[in-house]
């Protein structure tokens, strides 16, 4: 597992003009939620959250924001990448309404997740959340999983405002049992908050800079120590509230305060 293992890409979708997904051979267990460390080669490795799971591939999903994601933006079919894991750990899906909240491209993991929910007998509700109607998602792949709720912060689709309000929205009329998210953190954050107060259960998948993504460098850490590689990057809601720094500053590579909003 600490060694990359070369693939070849063997389908891209292009899921709207700023969202590609990567599909590769994978022939280990994956549990929604888990992640993969993607080599490109001569640029980066960087952690990508498994966005779907089939028989012997999976697919990652991602959003062009810098050097390493920007080269796999423009690769092609056959093209080589490294990859490492499965890393982390996954959701766990507990009771029988589950709401998903995701939001930009933390829609990503929710797709596995709500599949196996479903596969689960669950029901669920999903709310996916973007800015506008053109960096939406797996819009017609969540509609066949559950309830879909669709928010964007211009109103161009679905409800207009922030995916956190229409789920508080929801979560007060569908009561569920759990709420499951992936997203911006002050998203997360305020969901949080929500199913404290309320006492719904809660697990969101937290993002952190990440080198080794082994538990051995340290970078990732959140709260107390809690490593986003090797304890996460899924948490429940009684480790997060613990966590002063969750929702309110992140590391960069050189370990510097980046503070959200
Ligand atoms: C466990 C985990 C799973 C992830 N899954 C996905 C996924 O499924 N899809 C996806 O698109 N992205 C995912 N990410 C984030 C992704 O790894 C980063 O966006 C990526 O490393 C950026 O690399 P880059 O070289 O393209 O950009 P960089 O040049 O490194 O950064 C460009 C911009 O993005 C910001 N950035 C970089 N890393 C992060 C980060 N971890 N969180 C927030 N902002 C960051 C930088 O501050 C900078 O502003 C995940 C991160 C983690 C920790
Ligand atoms: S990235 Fe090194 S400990 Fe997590």
């Amino acid at each position: 597992m600490n060694y990359p293992e070369i693939v070849r890409i063997k389908e891209i979708v292009e899921e709207n003009p700023y969202v590609k997904s990567i599909f590769i051979p994978f022939s280990k267990t994956i549990e929604p939620g888990q992640f993969i460390m993607v080599l490109i080669p001569g640029v980066d490795e960087i952690p990508m959250s498994v966005s779907r799971i089939k028989d012997g591939e999976i697919s990652f999903t991602f959003k062009r924001v810098g050097d390493a994601t920007g080269k796999l933006f423009e690769m092609e079919i056959g093209d080589v990448i490294g990859v490492r894991g499965p890393l982390g750990n996954g959701f766990e899906l507990r009771g029988e309404r589950i709401l998903f909240v995701g939001g930009g491209t933390g829609i990503a993991p929710l797709l596995p997740a709500a599949e196996k929910a479903k596969h689960l007998g669950k029901e669920n509700i999903i709310v996916i959340g973007a800015k506008t109607k053109d960096e939406l998602f797996f819009v017609g792949e969540m509609k066949k999983l559950g309830k879909l709720i669709i928010s964007t912060d211009d109103g161009s689709e679905g409800e207009k405002g922030l995916a956190a309000d229409i789920a508080e929205r929801v979560i007060d009329e569908e009561k569920p049992d759990m709420v499951v998210t992936c997203g911006p953190e002050l998203m997360m954050k305020r969901l949080l908050d929500i199913c404290v107060e309320r006492g719904i259960d809660f697990q969101a998948s937290v993002e952190r800079y990440m080198k080794c993504a082994l538990g051995l460098c340290g970078q990732c850490c959140i709260g107390e120590g809690l490593r986003v590689c090797k304890e996460g990057p899924v948490f429940d809601k009684d480790t997060l509230i613990k966590c002063s720094d969750f929702g309110v500053f992140t590391r960069d590579a050189s370990g510097r305060r980046v503070y959200f909003g």
